[in-house]
C-alpha cells in the first residue's frame, strides 16, 4: 500500500514536469509579437533599426529640424556653438528641458521658442527625439515612420 502510493505520487510528479516542459517548449517557438508602431507605455520611443520611430518621435525630429537646432547644436547635436545635446540631454531634467526651450537663455545665445507653437506644442516629442539621440538609440540624420 505504501508502495503503490509513492508510485502514484512519483508519476504524478513525473506528469507535472513533462506538462511544464511541454508548455515552455510552445511558449520559446511561439513568433514574438509585432512591434508597435506607438512608445510603449512607460517609454519615451519606439525605435527600430536605429532611424524607424513612432509618429510622435518622428515630430520630436521634424521641429528639430525645421527649427534649424542644428545650426547651433550640431547635425548630429555633437555640438558647435551651443552645447552637445548629446551630453546635455543625459543630465538635463525634464523641467529644465521644457524651461530652456520656452524662455531660452537669451544672454547666453539660446533663442526662446516659447513663441513658437511648432515647437511650444510639441516639447516632449522634441524631448523624446533628444533623449533618443543621447541614448545612443537613435541615429543622427534622417527618421521614417516604423512601417508594419
Ligand atoms: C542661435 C544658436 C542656437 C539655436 C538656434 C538653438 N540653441 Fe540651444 N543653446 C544654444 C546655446 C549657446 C546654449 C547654451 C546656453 C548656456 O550656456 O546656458 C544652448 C542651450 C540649449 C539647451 C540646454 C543645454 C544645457 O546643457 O543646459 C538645450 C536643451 C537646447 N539648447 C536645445 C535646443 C533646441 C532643441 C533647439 C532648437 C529648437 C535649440 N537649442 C536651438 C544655442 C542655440
Amino acid at each position: 500500500m505504501v508502495l503503490h502510493s509513492t508510485l502514484r505520487i512519483t508519476l504524478l510528479t513525473a506528469g507535472l514536469a513533462l506538462a511544464v516542459l511541454c508548455h515552455q517548449s510552445a511558449l520559446g517557438t511561439a513568433t514574438a509579437p509585432e512591434k508597435a508602431p506607438s512608445a510603449k507605455p512607460g517609454k519615451l520611443y519606439t525605435v527600430v533599426d536605429m532611424n524607424k520611430v513612432d509618429p510622435d518621435t518622428l515630430i520630436g525630429w521634424k521641429v528639430w529640424r525645421a527649427q534649424s537646432c542644428s545650426r547651433c547644436h550640431g547635425a548630429a547635436q555633437q555640438g558647435l556653438v551651443g552645447p552637445s545635446l548629446i551630453n546635455s540631454m543625459k543630465v538635463l531634467t525634464k523641467e529644465q528641458f521644457v524651461t530652456t526651450l520656452k524662455k531660452g537663455r537669451i544672454e547666453k545665445g539660446m533663442p526662446n521658442f516659447g513663441g513658437v507653437p511648432f515647437v511650444a506644442d510639441h516639447l516632449d516629442e522634441l524631448y523624446a527625439y533628444l533623449k533618443g539621440r543621447s541614448e545612443g538609440d537613435i541615429a543622427a540624420g534622417r527618421l521614417t515612420a516604423i512601417t508594419k
